[in-house]
């Protein structure tokens, strides 16, 4: 066998092939055969560690860091850790394509819908799956941590029908996933396809997992370390989870559709009535004249310019949808603007199909000047007071069948076709609109339903249109968790669920499991029962506003895991083997989730339940309701009546809390609260302007904060911003201690 070495790149020949390992920062290699060149970029930085690499007739051996990568003859690999645990190893096995193409023709014959994948893959990755493996990741993917035995298509799909864990695709590609071969084994894949791509997770055989996609290379980067380097070091490949500005980490109330300005006050008045805190409100695709993107309807919205700004004077902010989708309509000035260069084409045509608006064609946001165009648009909207642009549909989605294939997209000289670029349409349609909140020097605020990998870094997003079901509040958790684990931590569901009617019950407990959500937005479709907050009765209404409540004492909580997600790429909404990897009972708890390294929350999920058992992992845990602790390692059976669910703050914590907010306008925020838990802690809470991107720049300021003994000392460790704060209270047991703010301060507990 022969090798070539050129600083961090390793080639490796047989007589047949080749393969290349690239060596990266933060032990990622990335290996391919053919590099794939896909239309996103990747933040690669070469390592500059020392490579010790020995060859002989039967393998290559090459050894970094703590590593060693054996590559054999057939060019299949395997890797080991220091002390030789095999980590990753490929699968000697050419699975055959004519395997997975079943015969439907019965089931046809049923009237049943065919599914049938035929995949013509130029490349397939095999990896052995050995007993015991865990597999998580794949962002949207549902409905449980573990993905073992399933298989899932990225392939950005808009299907409206209940989504459970026979839905092989859904609204995103994010084709990363963290594999657990034996108790303390971890490693990460990530395939950087934009194509069709099957991820089958030892369905097909159980010990093999292989990917295989409908175009594409054999090419995939591997990660290597501790769950959270390897979550990390995927997030620095892909980009860092976005800044939100504070307020986003506010209440969100939405409905196809508040389509009049009557209905919309009807909203503000339901919420100031019932006390309840709300920051923004989202206007669905009724608001628009006829469904066409970048108009309003000035009947029903009449000086909408004037309504929103009112709206925002009172810290309600305005959402506004956008599809992707141009009505073809003459005189529109969107369609005629575009309709020689900035849309899709086939046979030399625009492309038309049936979205929302009737026959409309789609934008090539891949082009500069369409791009550009969208951007200019989205500035002027942002102008008019708008503060957050919810972009959907964008899988795309498309009412007559699906996009062909070879619909083009024009770059430059070079056509590029609807199969390569499906899952990143909606990717560039967030690169574009991004750009529009920038001259504004405002943090972007956007919500897209389709995404990919590297979306995060630009966008928050939901997970489409869920049911008002059990089994998908249930989803939830599992879901949140998964795309956290995939980098993607803003994210929420549907409170309430989208489609059918909610019960009060499951209202209720919508709410309470999914209060700690970075997305928190309750949402529902056309023609289902009222579901906001004060829609049913009082007690659903206290219990409501209890959670809200509660959720807005967190939001500086909230913020700094953000904060971190964005700077360090940790993820702030946990499963529980992230902080507790050496602990094998936390691997497939899909009902509980941490956030951060101090909070543990074991929400009910199921109707009629009025109790519940939840395991606390090592340490001590106090119950942040009724203050009771609780020694870890064990499981407890707890009641948990409908207005109750389980939220337990780890000893040695301390939590950075806001109270009594309405809305969050940092400007208005004095005070900060410390919860400080009865044994000696530290936390790091951060401030900023909490909207602008001078933040981004460096203008914000690091906390310090420690117990010790009978003392808490506050550092400020970075000073880039001059605190808003005048007051910090300290709530201790029993004791409220309250403080002037200064940048550096001891406070005595006793
Ligand atoms: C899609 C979205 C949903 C929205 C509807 C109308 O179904 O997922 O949230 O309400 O379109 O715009």
């Amino acid at each position: 066998m022969k090798y070539k070495i050129n600083n961090n790149i390793i080639s490796i020949n047989n007589e047949i092939s080749s393969i290349t390992i690239e060596f990266l920062e933060n032990n990622i290699l990335h290996i391919y055969k053919n590099k794939e060149v896909t239309l996103v970029p990747l933040h690669e930085k070469p390592s500059s560690i020392k490579l010790s690499v020995i060859e002989n007739d039967e393998l290559v051996t090459i050894r970094f860091n703590n590593y060693a990568i054996f590559v054999f003859q057939d060019l299949k690999y395997k890797i080991l850790d220091l002390y030789k645990n095999t980590l990753l190893e490929s699968y000697p096995y050419d699975a055959t394509l004519k395997s997975f193409n079943k015969n439907f023709d019965l089931a046809a014959l049923e009237g049943h819908k065919k599914t049938e994948n035929v995949v013509k893959s130029k490349t397939q990755i095999n990896y052995y799956l050995p007993k015991g493996s865990y597999l998580y990741g794949l962002g949207d993917k549902c409905c449980f941590l573990n993905k073992y035995g399933y298989e899932f298509i990225s392939y950005n799909t808009d299907d409206p029908s209940p989504q459970n864990e026979n839905f092989p695709s859904l609204y995103k590609s994010i084709n990363f996933l963290l594999l657990n071969t034996s108790e303390s084994n971890y490693v990460g894949i990530y395939y950087p396809s934009t194509y069709k791509t099957f991820f089958n997770l030892g369905k097909y055989k159980q010990d093999l997992l292989f990917i295989l996609s409908q175009d594409g290379e054999y090419d995939n980067y591997i990660f290597l370390g501790t769950i959270k380097e390897i979550i990390a070091s995927y997030s620095s490949l892909v980009g860092r989870p976005s800044l939100p500005r504070l307020k986003m980490l506010g209440n969100q109330q939405s409905r196809r559709s508040y389509a009049s300005k009557q209905e919309v006050e009807e909203v503000v008045k339901g919420y100031e009535e019932a006390k309840m805190p709300l920051d923004y409100i989202h206007l669905d695709i009724d608001y628009m004249d006829k469904y066409k993107v970048f108009t309003v309807d000035d009947e029903k919205f009449p000086n909408f310019k004037d309504f929103v700004s009112e709206l925002k004077n009172k810290n309600f902010d305005v959402v506004t949808i956008i599809d992707p989708a141009v009505k073809v309509e003459d005189n529109y000035y969107v369609y005629e603007d575009l309709k020689k260069n900035g849309f899709a084409k086939l046979d030399g045509k625009n492309y038309v199909n049936v979205v929302w608006p009737g026959d409309s064609v789609y934008p090539n946001y891949f082009d500069k000047n369409t791009s550009k165009y969208f951007t200019n648009l989205v500035s002027t909207f942002i102008s008019q007071g708008i503060s957050g642009i919810w972009t959907d549909m964008n899988e795309p989605a498309s009412f007559k069948g699906p996009l062909p294939d070879n619909v083009e997209f024009k770059i430059g000289n070079t056509i590029h076709y609807h199969k390569e670029i499906h899952n990143i349409y909606a990717d560039y349609m967030i690169r574009s609109f991004y750009k529009g909140f920038l001259p504004h020097n405002l943090r972007p605020f956007l919500i897209t339903r389709a995404a990919f990998s590297t979306t995060s870094s630009m966008s928050t997003t939901w997970n489409g249109d869920n049911c008002s079901l059990w089994s998908h509040l249930k989803a939830s958790i599992p879901q949140i968790l998964s795309m956290n684990i995939s980098s993607y931590p803003f994210n929420g569901v549907d409170i309430g669920g989208f489609g059918a009617d909610t019960t009060k019950e499951l209202l209720i407990r919508w709410i309470e499991a999914n209060i700690f959500s970075m997305f928190l937005r309750n949402h529902s479709s056309l023609n289902t029962r009222s579901q906001e907050p004060y829609a049913f009765d009082d007690e659903t209404a206290n219990i409501y506003r209890k959670y809200l409540n509660l959720r807005y004492d967190f939001v500086p909580y909230l913020y700094d895991l953000m904060f971190e997600a964005n700077r360090y790429g940790t993820i702030p909404l946990r499963p529980l083997f992230y902080n507790y990897p050496d602990d094998s009972l936390t691997k497939e708890i899909n009902d509980e989730l941490m956030i951060g390294d101090s909070l543990l929350y074991a929400p009910i999920l199921d109707q009629g339940m009025k109790e519940r058992s939840v395991y606390l992992p090592q340490g001590k845990w106090i119950n942040y309701f009724t203050n009771e602790t609780y020694v870890g390692n064990k499981s407890y059976v707890m009641k948990v009546p409908l207005q109750d669910s389980l939220l337990f703050v780890k000893d040695c914590s301390i939590i950075p809390q806001y109270k009594n907010l309405m809305h969050i306008n940092k400007k208005e925020i004095d005070t900060l609260h410390l919860y400080v838990t009865p044994h000696n802690g530290k936390c790091t809470t951060y401030e900023d302007d909490g909207s602008s991107l001078d933040a981004l720049k460096g203008k914000y300021n690091k906390y310090s904060i420690r117990h010790t003994g009978n003392k808490v000392i506050f550092k400020t460790i970075k000073n880039g911003y001059v605190s808003d704060y005048k007051f910090i209270i300290i709530n201790y047991k029993t004791k409220q201690i309250k403080l002037p703010f200064s940048y550096n301060f001891t406070a005595e507990l006793d």
